[in-house]
């Protein structure tokens, strides 16, 4: 094999280095030496970090040391297996998180979030995740992917026009689908008025996703003034949660009424409480408490923030076993339904890369795209975790370098 392979591998809480790795091959050790001739080796040309990877790097899941990270890969197909038919060398393409093969009932059902058969101990599956199966992540300068011809997305076009526009097709691989996604299905549209709780790259891709939905007025809540000003950046209003607890009140002055058409939760289990009193400790359960109480009824909640079923760093024994103090109460009272979990990405990645293409929307500027060397991933990590108003794109072969 003429190049060798490095990537990022998580060590311990706070830790995460750039190591040799093996070269991807068609089979998966993980699982038994299952075979992958339906899978294509990409070369990576852009994979970005995650608040989902920070989960495991800040020692919140059970993530094992020496796992390699990363889920979010653009990239392109050097080598396809036997049974590869429509995918071929040289096609520049776009990997949802997700892994689904096409085949079992949930991914018929366009459910790809929940395949059945890509992971021995829970429907789902996802590159460089823990229990999310044992393949191999992808901040790396190569990955493979199985069910090629069902997963990947190719990009149309000529290749310069594709690699002008990498920032923002990096970004097709999870937080634009995702933050979609939270807006679509919690009834986002023409005229909405909608809160999205959180800043980091979901929320300021959720509330790109608002405004490309139609909506009048999106409100992003967070505590960390940096990322505010970016949303504030795109047309955004926001809510300084350091300065005020009490969300309702503050939408309240921007719209008039206390409540919006529909909200988003862009934070997950390492929620902060809002307001002087609560800011820095953590609260698993503020937000989808704020948000009940903040969405009209017959309202929509979107849930992408993540929820875990285990958390060996959480602040007591109920939300140990991911169990938290939900107000449900307040939720039934309003007739308000919410949908939570993976998000589905192929049933939004065509849509948005066309989008892109057709400079509909500025997703890489809204969230501040940052291209960093692949040996630099530690620092980007770093930097990630203290609340840097970016999103990191790891370059492992200086091709957005080049391309800029
Ligand atoms: N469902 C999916 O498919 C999917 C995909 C990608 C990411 N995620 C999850 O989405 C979440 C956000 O991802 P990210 O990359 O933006 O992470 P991030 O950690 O960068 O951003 C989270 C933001 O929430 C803010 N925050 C903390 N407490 C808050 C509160 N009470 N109210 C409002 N804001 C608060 C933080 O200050 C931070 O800016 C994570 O939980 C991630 O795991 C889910
Ligand atoms: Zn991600
Ligand atoms: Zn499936």
């Amino acid at each position: 094999m003429a190049d060798t392979n490095r990537g990022v591998v998580y060590q311990a809480p706070g830790e995460v280095t750039v190591e040799d790795l093996d070269f991807p091959k068609l089979e998966l050790a993980e699982q038994d030496g299952r075979k992958l001739q339906h899978g294509a080796i990409l070369k990576v040309l852009a994979t970005n970090i995650c608040g989902s990877d920070q989960h495991m790097v800040r020692g919140r899941t059970t993530a094992p040391a020496g796992l390699t990270l990363g889920h979010e890969i653009t990239g392109e197909v050097i080598e396809t297996g036997r049974d590869v038919e429509f995918i071929k060398e040289g096609d520049l393409v776009s990997v949802p998180f997700n892994i689904a093969c096409g085949r079992c009932r949930n991914c018929k059902e366009r459910h790809t979030g929940v395949c059945e058969n890509v992971n021995r101990e829970r429907p789902g599956a996802a590159y460089g995740y823990v229990d999310m199966g044992g393949w191999h992540g992808g901040q790396a300068r190569y990955a493979v992917v199985p069910y090629a011809d069902f997963n990947l997305l190719k990009f149309p076009g000529d290749r310069d026009t594709v690699m002008a526009k990498l920032p923002d097709l990096a970004m097709l691989s999870d937080i634009f689908p995702t933050g979609y996604h939270g807006a679509y299905t919690a009834g986002v549209t023409t005229g909405s008025t909608v809160y999205v709780a959180g800043a980091g790259p979901v929320g300021l891709a959720c509330a790109t996703a608002c405004l490309l939905l139609g909506a009048a007025v999106v409100i992003v809540g967070d505590m960390n003034e940096q990322r505010l000003a970016q949303a504030r950046g795109f047309g955004c209003e926001t809510i300084d949660l350091s300065q005020h607890g009490d969300v309702g009140e503050q939408i309240e002055q921007i719209l008039g009424v206390p409540e919006v058409d529909a909200s988003v939760d862009c934070v997950g289990f390492e929620a902060r409480g809002q307001g002087h009193e609560g800011a820095q400790k953590e609260q698993p359960a503020t937000v989808l408490n704020t948000l009940m109480e903040v969405t009209r009824a017959a309202g929509g909640i979107g849930i992408p923030g993540l929820y875990v079923t285990g958390d060996p760093g959480a602040a007591d024994e109920n939300a140990r076993v991911g169990q938290l103090g939900l107000r449900i109460g307040t939720g039934w009272a309003k007739s308000e339904y919410f949908v939570t979990g993976q998000c589905p990405v192929m049933s939004y990645n065509r849509q948005l890369m066309m989008a892109i293409l057709y400079d509909r929307v500025q997703i890489a500027k809204n969230v501040n795209a940052t291209v960093i060397p692949l040996e630099e991933a530690p620092e980007g990590y770093a930097e990630f975790d203290r609340g840097a108003a970016r999103k990191y794109i790891l370059d492992p072969h200086g091709a957005l370098a080049d391309a800029a």
